[in-house]
């Protein structure tokens, strides 16, 4: 039994790996196409106008309630940027990204709204392979995992919020969807399926896209500084989240040495 299930994993693995460099290869003819053509979405980083963080987390809250939390952070910034600034956000596909949703269709793993946020800020910044004036892209996500790690959640309270009961805070110690959502569950005591649940996670959203605003604002006046203390791979040698004990107990592992 225990067999079957590894060799099945294997083969999911493989098929994963296959899938995942047939779709890398795809991309590759899609830049080189989008080059070709030179059209708008080439050029990075593509125009920010400062906005307003408290009208963007309040368009984040209520698109929650339409595309959930990592679909809302984008829409709630590229929403405003196709008017104030046009082409290349009107032909950005915000809604291509409801998959975010739930730590990605459900499986718990990054919240949305940190995916979300990373997107946006490389899609305005860069990315950072093209260059040093685009890490910031980079930094600003990376500093987003660690405030929301690290922050009683949620911060933002909407003008008119749909759950009027008061909505408990927690630390997640963590940007995945599973443990900030978890932690929050048993505090609580709201089940998953729950209008306090829901309106927390719309909330969670929102405090996500207002600080982001307030970095990208930042960054646009040439006052940003990266906050950010965490860096997994160079810290510990591993792609990690900080709280190694919280999976690991007290037993944590260190990586292999060998090149
Ligand atoms: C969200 C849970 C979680 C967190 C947090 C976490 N790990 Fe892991 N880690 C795992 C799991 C699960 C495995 C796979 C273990 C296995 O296959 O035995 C793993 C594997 C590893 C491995 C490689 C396999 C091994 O046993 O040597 C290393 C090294 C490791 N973790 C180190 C760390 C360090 C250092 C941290 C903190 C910086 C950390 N982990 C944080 C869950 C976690």
């Amino acid at each position: 039994m225990i067999k079957d299930s590894i060799s099945r994993r294997e083969i999911l693995t493989t098929a994963g790996l296959i899938a995942g460099g047939a779709a890398l290869s795809q991309f590759a003819g899609l830049v080189a196409k989008a080059e070709a053509k030179g059209g708008p979405t080439e050029k990075w980083p593509w125009p920010y106008e400062k906005l307003d963080p408290e009208k963007t987390a309040e368009l984040a809250y209520n698109e929650w309630y339409r595309v959930f939390c990592g679909n809302a952070v984008i829409s709630s910034i590229f929403s405003q940027l196709r008017d104030k600034v046009g082409e290349p956000y009107k032909s950005f596909p915000v809604d291509a990204f409801v998959f975010l949703e739930g730590g990605m269709v459900g499986w718990g793993t990054v919240c949305g709204s940190n995916a979300g946020a990373n997107i946006v800020a490389n899609v305005i910044i860069g990315p950072r392979i093209a260059g040093p004036e685009c890490e910031n892209g980079a930094q600003i996500g990376n500093d987003m995992l660690q405030w929301y790690s690290e922050t009683a959640l949620p911060t933002f309270t909407p003008k008119e919020p749909k759950v009027k009961a008061a909505i408990a805070q927690t630390v997640s110690n963590s940007p995945l969807c599973h443990v900030s959502v978890g932690k929050w569950m048993k505090k609580s005591g709201y089940p998953i399926a729950s209008a306090e649940r829901k309106d927390r996670c719309a909330r969670v959203t929102a405090s996500v896209a207002y600080h982001l605003v307030q970095d990208l604002n930042a960054w646009k006046d040439g006052t940003y500084k990266p906050k950010a203390t965490w860096k997994a791979v160079s810290n510990v040698g591993i792609t990690a989240q900080q709280n190694c004990n919280e999976c690991h107990g007290s037993n944590i592992p260190t990586p292999p040495k060998k090149k």
